[in-house]
């Protein structure tokens, strides 16, 4: 059974949509860890529920003591291979992850991004497609899953989906449709990667 480690900085839908997966059987895997930055990230929440070993990883710490991201990217990788996983997934992990991490876990982090490749890379995706949009820049925006390289929201691209964007959307409905395509992506990219397809 491959064994995932969860990072995630907050609500968790996409954690839950793993858990779920995993709960019905549509997924060969277990979750060894969950991981969060945040205290209050309600994924840790959802972790516990499902009685699955959470591990709060704060940056502050190292930022108080004037110690680099890369320490502090080097002990979460440590402590994360406490738990063995074979495949790492950054669901909503909110830090820019340094080659420190990645050189740990080479080629076996899947990062979740709320945009097509090459468009919105960083934070605030949804509502950046959205403002394009509405500036007749786009007609559609989409989700992918790329394998994790230094360079932000960039690896190879292991599952990809567009979403509609129509004229009477509110930014709400927008994030609505995104995350709900995120939770079927998601699944699917992970459980192409464990079969190695
Ligand atoms: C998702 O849109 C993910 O793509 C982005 O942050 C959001 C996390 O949502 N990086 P959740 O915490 O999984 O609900």
């Amino acid at each position: 059974m491959s064994r995932l480690a969860v990072l995630i900085s907050g609500n968790g839908s996409n954690l839950q949509a793993i858990i779920d997966a995993v709960a019905a059987g549509r997924l060969p895997a277990q979750i060894a860890v969950v991981v969060s930055n945040r205290r209050e990230a309600f994924g840790l929440v959802r972790a516990e529920r499902a009685g699955i070993p959470t591990l709060y990883f704060p940056f502050k710490p190292y930022r108080d003591a004037g110690r680099p991201r890369e320490a502090y990217d080097a002990d979460l990788a440590e402590r994360v291979s406490g738990y063995a996983p074979d495949l790492v997934v950054l669901a909503g992990w909110m830090h820019i992850l340094s080659p420190v991490f990645l050189a740990r876990f080479r080629g076996r982090v899947l990062n979740l991004h709320p945009a097509l490749p090459g468009q919105f890379p960083g934070i605030h995706s949804i509502r950046r497609a959205y403002e394009a949009y509405q500036r007749g820049e786009i007609a559609q925006t989409g989700v992918m899953v790329h394998w994790a390289v230094p360079e932000v929201d960039a690896g190879a691209v292991v599952a990809q989906a567009e979403v509609p964007i129509f004229p009477d959307d509110t930014l709400a409905d927008l994030e609505a449709r995104v995350h709900q395509t995120e939770h079927r992506l998601l699944v699917d990219a992970i459980r192409s990667v464990l079969r190695g397809t």
